[in-house]
């Protein structure tokens, strides 16, 4: 295994914690706001990304990587308004998108191809999280702007698995 394409993914074990750390302090905020749709989106996102820090882990114990992990970064929770943590979200999406580009630009410079097949689920994984964001964002500037819309909006966003 290339030992750049090594360094990049043990890193990228940290950043994907603390996406899942970032995210359930949304979650916490939205819960606090008793906005509880919002609170269970954010949840969902929390466990997806520990689930992303897993298949990386796994992926290099399988290929006889020793990887010590390391302290995860405390997330920020002080937000301004309801649509704050969405904008935010949608941001660090964006950012862990160009450190995944990043890692399979790396495996792909080094014909670490085994590495590269492995990182197409999560260039693919980060189109779709970029994608769900947005939308959410779309439908916040639609239906949050009053009481009711909101409201609205927090209910459906219960039902999401
Ligand atoms: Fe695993 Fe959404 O970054």
């Amino acid at each position: 295994m290339n030992t750049q394409v090594e360094a990049l993914l043990k890193d990228q074990i940290n950043k994907e914690f603390y996406s899942a750390y970032l995210y359930l302090a949304m979650s916490n905020y939205y819960y606090g706001e008793n906005l509880d749709g919002f609170g269970h989106w954010f949840e969902v996102q929390a466990r997806e990304e520990q689930e992303h820090a897993m298949k990386i882990l796994k992926y290099l114990q399988d290929n006889g990587v020793k990887v010590e992990l390391a302290a995860i970064a405390a997330p920020g929770a002080d937000f301004s308004d309801y649509r704050a943590p969405l904008t935010a979200a949608l941001k660090h999406e964006q950012y862990v998108t160009s450190l995944i580009h990043a890692i399979y630009k790396q495996a792909r410079d080094s014909d670490d191809f085994r590495a590269c097949q492995f990182l197409e689920w999560f260039v693919a994984e980060q189109g779709e999280e970029e994608k769900s964001t947005a939308d959410l964002i779309a439908k916040f500037d639609l239906l949050g702007g009053d009481a009711k819309g909101l409201y609205l909006l927090n209910a459906e966003l219960k039902n999401r698995a």
